[in-house]
């Protein structure tokens, strides 16, 4: 079999934008370095009032098949990764192939369709089933187009409303793909868990700080699934996308999983003549006694060169984009990874052959974790996308303004409220049809 894998990538954000340091901070009587520099966020990305799950998809995808200059009949399989579908049956990939159609020649009739669902690791999944599909030769020479979109909205004044976002993540996954081959070293962390959820709801009910936990452990989990068949020595990997809910989480997942993948290695030699060996559990008669030494080694981990110049280099490049939009949840590790690949093409690096552990997570909760190799074509794709531009476009709420919108949003309101922003050559949600289901035009 040829290589299978990420062929192309575009990305839709919100027209809006939220500063939080200088909007929703002082609003929120609160320090804007919490948000800055405790939770690593500048801005949120948030749909206008025209703009959903759909249309943010639909344009993402529209942008990626004119591009790579493809019809429908390229297209073998259209997925749909979301936690804020809007109808239990119907799914999202219906609506996306329904607006392309409003475009292109020809239909996506003889395209499978489905939507995934497991929090924000379901893009991920999809990514792995579009790979599964191909593997197994039955795409009949046509791609799998991966959509990850998102509204992650939370309730207002919830902990949560500051890590909001909007956005979505198009993927073409194709045989001899030129962006990324993904591999067979895959590893699973996953158990039921009540971190945060949807029951029928559009704002999820949240345990903020539970979250955190069981991210880490699930992903603690997942890596040493991967190790069982892999090697994860730090110097294997350029880049590690995170799943970035916000990149404060991604820098606490960044320090355990350094001292995992540097146990019992040559780093952990070198690191120990600084700050000693990591402390092993059989040398301790009592489990809050070894806590207490892990977490007195961790301080003094994140303070080593080692541990800096391979977060710097490894982990830093891939929180860009997240910084500017907020978590999109489906799509976060997927905006990680083109954060890292397009730091690559303007520090002028060269990235072919060289592999990214990639790090997903969705709550309730799972953590994937799998190895993917870049492939030659990678620099052409990443600049070719226009994701700086559409991030400088949005328009800056005030916080008056974003508290209409939030409403404008919020299913169980009926609040009219005008757009911020002229849509032009894009989907956009023009009404309600005689069942309840969303209609889309094209504006030119
Ligand atoms: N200057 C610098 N730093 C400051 C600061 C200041 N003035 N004020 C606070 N901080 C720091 C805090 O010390 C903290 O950092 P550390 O954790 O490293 O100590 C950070 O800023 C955040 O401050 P708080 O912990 O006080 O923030 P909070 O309690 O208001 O909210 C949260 C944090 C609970 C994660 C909240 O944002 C939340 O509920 N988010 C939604 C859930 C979530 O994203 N969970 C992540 C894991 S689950 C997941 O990944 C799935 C998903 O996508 C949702």
């Amino acid at each position: 079999m040829t290589s299978v894998g990420i062929d192309a990538v575009e990305i839709w954000t919100g027209k809006l934008k939220l500063d939080l340091p200088e909007t929703f901070a002082p609003a929120q009587g609160d320090d804007p370095e919490k948000y800055t520099k405790g939770l690593g966020l500048e801005a949120s990305s948030f749909p206008d009032t025209y703009e959903d799950i759909v249309t943010m998809g639909a344009n993402a995808a529209k942008r990626l098949m004119d591009r790579k200059g493809l019809a429908p009949d390229d297209v073998g399989r259209i997925d749909v990764a979301t936690e804020s579908a809007f109808d239990n049956s119907k799914p999202v990939s219906t609506y996306v192939a329904g607006c392309l159609e409003q475009v292109y020649d020809g239909d996506f009739h003889h395209a499978n369709k489905g939507e995934r669902k497991f929090a924000c690791i379901s893009g991920t999944q999809a990514l792995d089933d579009a790979y599964n599909w191909i593997a197994a030769g039955r795409n009949r020479g046509r791609a799998a187009l991966v959509i990850a979109t998102d509204t992650a909205l939370y309730a207002r004044d919830s902990s949560g409303e500051a890590t909001q976002g909007a956005g979505a993540v198009a993927m073409l996954i194709d045989e001899d793909p030129s962006v990324v081959a993904l591999s067979h070293e895959q590893g699973y962390g996953s158990a039921d868990e009540t971190d945060f959820l949807k029951p029928q709801q559009q704002f999820p009910s949240v345990d903020g700080k539970r979250s955190m936990q069981v991210y880490l452990a699930r992903m603690r989990e997942a890596l040493e699934d991967f190790e069982s068949q892999a090697s994860t020595h730090p110097e294997d990997f350029a880049y590690v996308p995170f799943h970035t809910p916000f990149p404060g989480m991604v820098r606490k997942a960044g320090l355990l999983g350094y001292r995992h993948i540097a146990r019992n290695t040559d780093l952990e030699t070198e690191i120990a003549e600084e700050i000693g060996r990591q402390p092993r559990e059989e040398d301790f008669d009592d489990r809050e006694g070894y806590e207490e030494a892990i977490q007195s080694y961790m301080d003094d981990l994140k303070r080593t060169e080692q541990y800096q110049d391979w977060y710097d280099a490894a982990i830093e490049p891939t929180l860009s984009i997240s910084r500017q939009v907020g978590n999109w949840y489906t799509g976060s590790v997927h905006i990680a990874r083109v954060s890292a690949l397009l730091s690559a093409a303007e520090t002028g690096r060269g990235l072919t052959g060289d592999r990214l552990l990639v790090a997903s997570y969705g709550s309730g909760a799972q953590a994937e974790i799998h190895a993917e190799t870049v492939r030659e074509g990678w620099r052409e794709e990443v600049e070719a996308l226009t994701v700086d531009e559409q991030l400088r476009r949005r328009y800056d709420l005030t916080f008056e303004e974003y508290e209409r919108v939030h409403d404008a949003h919020n299913h169980d309101l009926d609040t009219e409220v005008e757009e911020f922003t002229q849509p032009s050559g894009e989907f956009v949600h023009a009404g309600w049809g005689r069942m309840n289901e969303r209609k889309y035009e094209y504006v030119e």
